[in-house]
């Protein structure tokens, strides 16, 4: 059985809620159907909360559940300030805060500045003339003399970032599908009503925002063209053919988040996150010269990482000495958008890779199922929801296998709904919910110790962070608090490794191991162990 085996105290601290928190992320759709329909809705998250709170997690942030006509799932928005029928209503969502935050949870929501549903009556207005006063709130240029597109930015779904409207005769600028227009935040009409939507949600209670894709939101299309990527092979995502030198990341992005930080600082103790990518460098920028940009930018250097122990740890060297003084880190292992971590490092390897997700220094984002153990679902082409992978299919871009919905018992549709879901239920290895937490050596039982063992280790959520070996497979590293450390010690090979640390055994993957541990600990395979020396 999985449990504490010592819990040291130290004094409660003065950190903000963001820093101490495990973000869990639920995507609405597929966490609980309440109505019957195959589709989650807010009353069916809310149902769920008890589940949340018994596993350990302190906030959760939603995926968008705004109006929608859902081609991009959600992330295409017809009205910013109101609750897709298909999800709930206002009243739903009001209930939703104050049974979680009754329950001691905080509720992030997902905010979409970047672009709108081509339906969104502001683009219906945009498009409908060129002298509309809503003309410029979004990206609109002329063709060039041959009738092509104003330049050769590719969508990040594959295709031209421009779409021909015939009626008015002009390209409107599209980062995602030709349904999301960009909006063209260099408009300060257009700042002002989105910084609203920020100041509408915080005055309903939520806790804090994930800003979806930053970094497209001040694209540079009168730049030109971007140039050729060389590194880019026919396998990859269409999009990086090119380098988004102008597309992405532009010096006006960090200056709008700037003002949504400001906007986000008119309510006390909210939390700002952002979708960040690109270099490191570009990605550390989002906290600000003055830490005035993202509380947390999103860190996904571990979404695409190898799994392979050097690799990680050198990894989190890098990331660790490029945080700007002050700055909190943050670690991402799945989302929505990515393979199941259990797929990328192999189901043996799930309790290692959640071990480390919530003990490396930083506030953890939680996939919703990682916790299972749940693996990338197999879709049949039939079955295929994801936009992206109907317009670009075969290249394994498809983000169905990691959308697929919750198993929570052994009922039909799993619990999650009394019909046939919207994307099948895939049940993992060690089982739905019910069954996992009948079952003390379940991968659900490891995760609820281990997130009960780093609520009482200070050093687990604020101590520092000391590399101690990432040799033969093996990544061992130090939280280090006051006189209290802790050594956690990861095995990323299907064989048994020595180590050059001892100690007490506070935890480990391997329910048989109890008890103390005086001399060199030897990790069995696939192990992770939380050590006291
Ligand atoms: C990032 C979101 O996570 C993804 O799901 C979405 O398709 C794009 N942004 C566009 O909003």
């Amino acid at each position: 059985m999985y449990k504490e085996m010592e819990a040291i105290t130290a004094d409660p601290t003065t950190a903000s809620w963001w820093q101490k928190a495990i973000i869990y992320q639920v995507y609405p759709r597929s966490f609980q159907d309440s109505n019957g329909d195959g589709i989650g809705d807010l009353a069916g998250i809310e149902t769920r909360l008890d589940y949340l709170v018994d596993l350990g997690v302190d906030a959760i942030w939603i995926s968008p559940i705004f109006p929608s006509p859902m081609t991009d799932f959600g992330y295409d928005v017809t009205d910013y300030c109101d609750i897709d029928p298909m999800f709930g209503t206002l009243a739903d969502f009001d209930r939703l805060v104050v049974s979680a935050h009754a329950k001691g949870l905080k509720i992030v929501l997902d905010f979409v500045p970047s672009h709108t549903s081509d339906r969104h009556p502001w683009f219906v207005e945009s498009r409908s003339s060129r002298n509309n006063p809503k003309r410029d709130w979004y990206i609109w240029r002329d063709a060039k003399p041959d009738g092509s597109p104003p330049n050769n930015w590719i969508s990040e779904f594959g295709g031209p970032s421009w779409t021909w409207d015939e009626a008015t005769g002009q390209y409107y600028h599209n980062t995602f599908l030709s349904e999301q227009p960009a909006l063209n935040w260099r408009n300060p009409e257009v700042q002002a009503a989105m910084l609203d939507v920020i100041r509408f949600w915080y005055a309903r209670g939520v806790d804090g925002l994930r800003v979806d894709a930053i970094t497209h939101i001040a694209p540079d299309v009168d730049k030109g063209d971007n140039p050729p990527n060389p590194d880019w092979q026919a396998h990859m995502s269409p999009t990086h053919s090119h380098l988004q030198v102008h597309s992405k990341n532009t010096p006006e992005s960090y200056e709008m988040t700037r003002f949504m930080r400001k906007v986000s600082d008119e309510f006390p103790d909210r939390a700002l996150i952002g979708e960040t990518s690109g270099t490191l460098e570009d990605v550390m920028r989002y906290y600000g010269d003055d830490l005035d940009l993202f509380h947390l930018p999103f860190n996904f250097a571990l979404l695409t990482a190898p799994w392979d122990a050097e690799h990680i740890a050198g990894l989190v060297e890098t990331y660790e000495t490029a945080l700007p003084d002050g700055a909190w880190p943050n670690w991402v292992l799945g989302n929505h958008d990515c393979a199941r971590i259990a797929s990328r490092s192999g189901p043996a390897q799930a309790a290692v890779a959640a071990m480390m997700l919530l003990t490396l220094r930083g506030t953890p984002t939680l996939y919703q199922g990682d916790e299972l153990g749940m693996e990338s679902a197999p879709i049949a082409p039939h079955e295929v929801q994801d936009p992206w992978e109907k317009r670009v299919p075969g290249l394994g871009l498809g983000r169905d296998p990691a959308r697929t919905p919750m198993p929570w018992d052994t009922g039909a549709q799993s619990g999650f709904s009394p019909v046939a879901s919207w994307l099948p239920v895939h049940v993992p290895s060690g089982g739905p919910v019910s069954a996992q937490e009948q079952d003390p050596g379940s991968m659900l039982a490891f995760v609820k110790a281990l997130i009960a063992l780093r609520r009482s280790e200070p050093a687990l959520v604020e101590g520092s962070y000391r590399l101690v070996t990432s040799e033969n497979d093996v990544f061992v590293f130090e939280r280090s608090l006051g006189c209290d450390t802790l050594y956690v010690c990861l095995n990323f090979s299907n064989e048994a490794r020595p180590v050059d640390v001892g100690g007490m055994c506070l935890l480990s993957s391997n329910p048989e191991r109890t008890g103390a541990l005086l001399g060199r600990l030897k990790l069995e395979p696939n192990e992770a162990v939380i050590l006291c020396p």
